[in-house]
């Protein structure tokens, strides 16, 4: 039994070294990855991909979308560049609005849509807040040291490290982190192919599309007693679409820099290039870019065996055509406030709104 005595007491808790707090976050962490491939061998769609970005993962990150082979960072922000005239005006009709941002990551993009937002801000308004939520409490932290560097002011920031895919952590997202919005406007955010990267995208549109109605409708009932309460909910989605050249884009998966981030968790839990490898390949049935780690030889995890040839799902990017797009939009009940297209119809930046 443990009892109360036993647990460290608060100075000793802040006496701890960093050395044995990282061991802790590692024990942890790995644990997690653990049930994650537990659920894998059950058959549930559950890669590790999201759990790359924590710890060193963040840094790696900052390291890939700087190379010249990651694509999506710089054809995302040329369309904000070349439609800015187009946001602006969206932005303008929005203003003054809370910017909150769903897998903040290094926050590049971020930087460019709030200096944009600030351009519209009439000097009387209080301008613009930000809300900044990551699985990854290092990516938070490139991000605001992003936002000093780049002398980025928000009227009011605030940084919320939750698993949007876990139910309480959207539950708390939705119904807490939101409290603290400084506007009752908000712009939710997902760029960056981040919603490619969620296994059940479907059901992760539909719970933010049922929180954006329930929100109205309770604001409704709110208004006669605070009119103050009402929010006005938007959201703004940024995605790569269709596959042009795919083994070019294999290619682009397959890069140094890609493999080495990807290979960030499978690092924790011992498997490196002795026994195993990563494979990058796209899969027609599910439409989707596909990281496998492939067993070289038994391994040993926990009480979990891998034989020679078995795989573990590291991560996967969806590649919608814009029809399916459109569909799945429509079936969570969203409609399209804005809808930019880059030149090569490979990226696409959608600012929704619920029906
Ligand atoms: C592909 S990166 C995109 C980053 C940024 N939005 C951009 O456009 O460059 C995905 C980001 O979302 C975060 N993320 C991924 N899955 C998440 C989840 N389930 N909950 C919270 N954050 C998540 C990652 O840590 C990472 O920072």
């Amino acid at each position: 039994m443990i009892r109360a005595q036993s647990l460290p007491r608060m100075e000793e808790q802040k006496g701890t070294p960093p050395s044995r707090m990282q061991e802790h976050k590692d024990t942890l962490l790995r644990e997690l990855l653990i049930e994650t491939i537990r659920k894998q061998k059950q058959g549930i769609v559950a890669p590790l991909l999201k759990y790359c970005y924590i710890g060193k993962g963040a840094d790696r990150f900052f390291e890939l979308t700087r190379n010249d082979s990651y694509t999506t960072t710089e054809s995302e922000l040329g369309l904000f560049i070349k439609e800015q005239r187009r946001l602006m005006y969206t932005f303008e009709n929005i203003f003054p609005f809370t910017l909150f941002a769903l897998g903040t990551g290094d926050g590049r993009k971020i930087v460019k849509l709030a200096e944009m937002a600030s351009q519209t801000a009439n000097p009387n308004r209080s301008s613009l807040g930000f809300i900044g939520v990551d699985i990854s409490a290092e990516m938070l932290l490139v991000a605001r040291s992003l936002f000093q560097e780049k002398r980025i002011k928000f009227s009011d920031e605030r940084y919320y490290v939750y698993d949007f895919e876990n139910k309480s952590d959207f539950f708390n997202l939705a119904y807490f982190s939101l409290a603290d919005a400084v506007h009752r406007k908000i712009l939710f955010v997902i760029t960056g192919n981040t919603l490619a990267n969620i296994p059940d995208h479907f059901a992760f549109l539909r719970q933010l599309a049922d929180y954006i109605t329930m929100n109205a409708a309770l604001s409704k009932h709110e208004k006669d007693r605070h009119e103050r309460a009402k929010p006005e909910l938007h959201f703004l989605v940024s995605l790569e679409l269709g596959i042009p050249d795919r083994e070019k884009i294999i290619q682009e998966y397959a890069s140094p820099e890609d493999i080495t981030f990807l290979s960030t968790p499978l690092e924790l839990l011992g498997l490196n290039a002795d026994n195993g490898r990563i494979e990058i390949t796209f899969s027609e049935e599910k439409k989707r870019i596909e990281a496998n780690y492939i067993c070289e030889r038994t391994i040993l995890l926990d009480n979990l065996i891998f034989r020679h040839g078995e795989t573990i799902l590291v991560g996967f990017s969806y590649k919608f055509d814009y029809n399916e797009l459109n569909q799945i939009l429509k079936d969570t009940r969203f409609s399209v406030e804005l809808e930019l297209m880059s030149e090569d119809k490979k990226h696409v930046l959608l600012v929704l709104k619920d029906k």
